[in-house]
C-alpha cells in the first residue's frame, strides 16, 4: 500500500486523506500516543519525564543554545563558516555540530559538551551522507534509475554502517525533492521527476538509515530535504522562487516528503525557496499546518544552511524579524546562521516570539537526542576500533559494484554493437577515460576518490590481457576559462590539458584509427553538477562535441560511455553513435561496473527516473503533463495546436526507458474486472517475454490514466513497478494490484478523492511504449 487512507463518504465521492493522518512508523512511535501499559507507551513517559525534568533545569540561554547548529571541521557546503566553535560548545550555545566526523574528532567535541557545559547535553553529530559516506554509491538520479528499492536500501544502511561508525548519527538524507528541470544541478542528489518512484524511494532510504531502532549504535536519523519544492525553482537556477498551485503541490511534489516522514524521518530541513512568495524557512502553513497539524510530525525541523538569514534578501525583514519568522513558523534549528541565537532572547523580551514556543523547538531537539540514545551514551557513535573494521568492508564494496551495475542505462545499441567482445583493440578516448575523481560524483560524503576506479581500471580489470586498449584523452570538459576557473575555486578539480584542441583530437583519431571500436568517455565532471551548479545549456560541451564528430569520421563502431549528473540534450549522439551507456557518476567502484556491463557481464537493466528532452528550449518535459485542449496528434500542416515551430513535442527519451542485450516483449493486460466497485481492489496481470538471447531483468512499468476528472488529470502517472529476472525465451505473468488510492488524486478542496468514470491502465518497458487496457470506476 503506498498511502494510508481512511474512507468516508461525500458527495457520492470516495473522499480518501493520507495527507491527513498520523505518520505510521516505528520512530514516530514515541509522539505518538501509544496502548497504555505498553513497551512504547512507558519509552515515551520516560523520554517526558527526563526532559520535562531537564528542562526545568535550563536557562533561556541554554534553550537557545540547543536551537544552534554549528559546522566545524573538514566541509564547508556553505558561504558562511561557524567561529568561536570551543566556547560557544563549552557556554552551551551549541546544539549539534555538522561536518566533523572520525571518531576521534567527533569524542573531542562531544566531550566538551557532556564534561564541560553546565548541564552536561551531548551534541548531535550530522553531515551530508547523500550516496554512501565512506564506500561511495552512484549519485542519487542513478540509484534511482536501477528502480531496485532493496538495493536502494542496502545503500543507506551501507552509508548508515559507515556513517555510524565515524562518529555521526544524523544524515542529511534522503533528499526528495521532485525535478522536472535538468538545468538544476541538484536533480544528480534527487530521485528525478516521478512522485511515485520517488516516494518508494525516499520511504526505503529512511528505513536503510534508521533501521528499527535508533538508539542502536548502526543506525543513523534521516534528515528529508529540502522542505519544499526546492527542485521547482525557476529557469533550473539554483535558490530560485517557486510558485505553484496547491492542487499541483499536493499531488506532484509533496508525496516524497510525506512517504518519508511516514517510514519515520526523525527530523526534516527546510528549503532555500519562497513558497507562493513565503519562504519556506518562514512558511508557517508550510512548517505547521501542513507539517504537524496535517501530517502529524513529530520530529525536529532544521534549517537548510543560513536560510533564516537569507529571508532579509528575501524581503522578510531584519535578523531580528526573520528570527522571529522563522520560529513563528514552526523552525526548531537554525544551521550555522546563529541568528537564532543573537536574536531570540530579544524577540522574547519584544513579545515577538513566546516562550512555549522556544520550549517546544528545544524540547524536540533534546527528543531527538533522547531517540538517538545520547544521554544513555553520548560516546556510542566514537568506537575507533569499529570505524577500523567497518569503512569499505569488501562486501560493502562488492555491494557497490553491483548496485552501480543496476544504475547504468542502455540508451542506443545499434546492431548489437555491445556488448563488446574482449579480444581485439579498443580506443579508450575522452576527458573521463581515466579520471577517478569524477567517478565518486558531487556531494561524495567522506568518499576518497583516490580509491574509485577509472573506466580505464575497470576495463583492464575486466577485459584482462586480451584485448588491447589505447588511451587518448581527445579534449577538455569544457574550453570556458571562466566557468574552468569557477568551477576549480569550489572543489572541481578539473585539469587543463595545455594542447591545442586539434592537437588532442589528432592523437585520438589516430587512437581511433588503429581500433576495432571506439570507447568514447564524455560527459560532466562532477563539479558541473550539484549545489549552485544549474546549466542553460545542457549539451555536451563544444570540446567534446568536435572529438566526437572526428572520432565519427573514423567509421569506426562508436560507443558513448556518457558519465553526467542530469538529464542531457543528446540529438547528434543519438543519430550517430553506435551505442550510447548513461552511466551517471557511478560512485567508487565506478569503472568496474561499467566495464561489467561493456563486456556482457551485467545485462543493463536501468530505466530513466527523469525524462531526457531533444532540446533545452522543451523544458520543463516530463511525462505525467496534462493534456492541452489543443493536443498536437502529429499531423505537421496543422497550425493551432499545442507544439512548437522548430522542435518536437517528444523528449529524446522517455521517462522509463532503458534497453537491455536482450529485448521483452509485453502482452494485452488482463484485469480482474473491467467494473471496478467503489472502494475495491483492482489486479492487473499482464504477461513478459524475454524474446532475445540473453538472459536479463526487466522493469515493468503500470501506468494510470484517469480520462474524466473534475481537474484535467495527467496523462499518465506511474502506480506499479517491477523488476523481474527472465531467462531467454521465458515467460511470467505480473500482477500489479492497485488499491482505492492509487485511483485518487486531490480536487480542487484538497481532498484525496477518487472519481468515479474511465480509466486505462498501461503497462509496458517504459512510459512511451504501453499496452493499454480500460476499466470503469463505479459510483457508491
Ligand atoms: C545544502 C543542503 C546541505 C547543507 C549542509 C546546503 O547548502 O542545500 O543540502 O545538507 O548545505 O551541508
Amino acid at each position: 500500500m503506498k498511502h494510508p487512507f481512511r474512507t468516508a463518504l461525500l458527495m457520492g465521492l470516495w473522499l480518501l486523506t493520507p495527507l491527513l493522518d498520523a505518520p505510521q512508523s516505528v520512530a514516530a512511535a514515541t509522539a505518538v500516543a501509544a496502548t497504555p501499559g505498553s513497551a512504547a507507551d512507558d519509552d515515551q513517559a520516560k523520554m517526558n519525564k527526563f526532559i520535562a525534568d531537564l528542562m526545568q533545569k535550563m536557562t533561556v540561554d541554554e534553550k537557545i543554545g540547543q536551537l544552534n547548529l554549528i559546522t566545524v571541521g573538514f566541509d564547508v557546503t556553505g558561504p558562511v563558516v561557524s567561529k568561536d566553535v570551543d566556547a560557544s560548545i563549552r557556554r552551551g550555545a551549541v546544539g549539534g555540530v555538522f561536518n566533523t566526523f572520525t571518531p576521534k574528532a567527533a569524542r573531542k567535541l562531544q566531550e566538551m559538551a557532556v564534561k564541560q557545559t553546565r548541564l552536561r547535553i551531548p551534541l548531535m553529530f550530522g553531515y551530508d551522507v547523500i550516496h554512501g559516506h565512506r564506500t561511495i554509491f552512484p549519485i542519487s538520479l542513478g540509484l534511482a534509475a536501477s528502480w531496485d528499492l532493496a538495493a536502494i536500501e542496502q545503500s543507506a544502511r551501507i552509508a548508515a554502517e559507515e556513517a555510524s561508525a565515524d562518529g555521526l548519527n544524523w544524515v542529511f538524507s534522503p533528499m526528495v525533492d521532485i525535478s522536472r528541470d535538468p538545468r538544476w544541478g541538484r536533480i544528480s542528489e534527487s530521485a528525478g521527476e516521478d512522485p511515485y518512484l520517488g516516494s518508494e524511494i525516499g520511504r526505503v532510504m529512511v528505513r536503510g538509515y534508521q533501521g528499527t531502532d535508533l538508539t542502536k549504535n548502526n543506525t543513523v536519523m534521516a534528515c528529508v530535504k529540502h522542505f519544499a519544492l526546492y527542485g521547482a525553482a525557476e529557469g533550473g537556477r539554483d535558490y530560485n522562487t517557486t510558485d505553484m498551485s496547491r492542487v499541483r503541490m499536493y499531488n506532484e511534489y509533496l508525496p516524497p516528503y510525506k512517504a518519508a516522514i511516514d517510514a519515520g524521518a526523525g527530523s526534516v530541513m527546510s528549503s532555500f525557496n519562497d513558497i507562493n512568495g513565503v519562504p519556506a524557512t518562514g512558511n508557517k502553513w508550510l512548517m505547521t499546518d501542513l507539517l504537524r497539524k496535517q501530517w502529524g510530525f513529530p520530529g525536529f525541523v532544521v534549517t537548510d544552511y543560513t536560510a533564516i538569514n537569507e529571508m532579509t534578501a528575501h524581503g522578510m525583514g531584519d535578523d531580528a524579524q526573520v528570527s522571529a519568522l522563522a520560529l513563528n513558523a514552526g523552525i526548531d534549528q537554525d544551521m550555522v546562521g546563529e541568528i537564532f541565537l543573537k536574536n531570540l532572547a530579544r524577540n522574547l523580551k519584544d513579545g515577538t516570539v513566546q516562550q512555549a514556543d522556544i520550549d517546544t523547538a528545544c524540547r524536540r531537539i533534546l527528543e531527538a537526542k533522547w531517540k538517538l540514545g545520547l544521554f544513555e551514551d553520548p560516546y556510542r557513535y566514537t568506537d575507533e576500533k569499529r570505524a577500523k573494521q567497518t569503512m569499505m568492508k569488501p562486501e560493502y564494496v562488492a555491494a557497490a559494484r553491483d548496485i552501480a551495475r543496476k544504475s547504468l542505462v542502455l540508451l542506443k545499441n545499434q546492431g548489437q554493437t555491445l556488448p563488446l567482445r574482449s579480444t581485439g583493440t579498443i580506443a579508450l578516448i575522452g576527458p573521463l577515460a581515466s579520471r577517478q575523481r569524477d567517478m565518486i560524483g558531487s556531494w561524495s560524503g567522506a568518499g576518497d576518490w583516490k580509491q574509485a576506479v577509472s573506466l580505464e581500471q575497470g576495463i583492464r580489470n575486466v577485459a584482462g590481457s586480451s584485448v588491447k586498449i589505447v588511451t587518448a584523452q581527445g579534449a577538455n570538459f569544457i574550453d570556458d576559462a571562466q566557468m574552468i576557473a569557477r568551477l576549480n575555486a569550489h572543489g572541481g578539480e578539473l585539469n587543463v590539458d595545455p594542447r591545442s584542441a586539434d592537437e588532442m583530437i589528432a592523437e585520438a583519431v589516430k587512437a581511433a584509427q588503429s581500433a576495432d571500436v571506439i570507447v568514447a568517455a564524455v560527459g560532466e565532471s562532477q563539479g558541473m553538477t550539484g549545489e549552485a551548479a544549474s546549466r542553460a545549456d545542457i549539451g555536451l560541451p563544444a570540446p567534446q562535441m568536435a572529438l566526437l564528430k572526428a572520432l565519427k569520421k573514423t567509421g569506426k563502431p562508436l560507443v558513448i560511455v556518457l558519465m553526467a549528473g542530469r538529464p542531457l540534450t543528446l540529438p547528434w549522439e543519438q543519430q550517430n553513435a553506435d551505442a550510447i551507456l548513461e552511466t551517471w557518476f557511478a560512485g567508487s567502484q565506478a569503472g568496474n561496473a561499467i566495464a561489467d556491463v561493456l563486456f556482457g557481464r551485467y545485462n543493463p537493466s536501468g530505466k530513466l527516473p527523469a525524462t531526457f528532452p531533444e532540446s533545452v528550449g522543451q523544458i520543463p518535459l516530463y511525462y505525467n503533463h496534462k493534456s492541452t485542449g489543443r493536443p498536437y496528434a502529429g499531423v505537421a500542416l496543422d497550425k493551432y495546436k499545442s507544439r512548437y515551430l522548430d522542435v518536437s513535442n517528444d523528449p529524446l527519451y522517455p521517462f522509463g526507458f532503458g534497453l537491455s542485450y536482450t529485448t521483452f516483449k509485453y502482452g494485452k493486460p488482463e484485469l480482474s474486472t473491467t467494473s471496478l466497485a467503489s472502494g475495491a481492489m483492482l489486479d492487473v496481470k499482464v504477461t513478459v517475454q524475454n524474446t532475445g538471447n540473453y538472459d536479463g531483468e526487466e522493469i515493468a512499468q503500470l501506468y494510470l490514466r484517469d480520462l474524466v476528472g473534475s481537474i484535467s488529470r495527467p496523462v499518465k502517472e506511474l502506480k506499479g513497478f517491477q523488476k523481474v529476472m527472465l531467462k531467454k525465451g521465458e515467460t511470467r505473468t505480473l500482477t500489479f494490484r492497485l488499491n482505492p488510492a492509487d485511483l485518487s488524486f486531490y480536487n480542487t478542496d484538497l481532498q484525496f478523492v477518487a472519481e468515479p468514470g474511465d480509466f486505462e491502465v498501461m503497462v509496458g518497458g517504459n512510459s512511451r511504449d504501453v499496452q493499454t487496457a480500460a476499466f470503469k470506476l463505479l459510483g457508491k
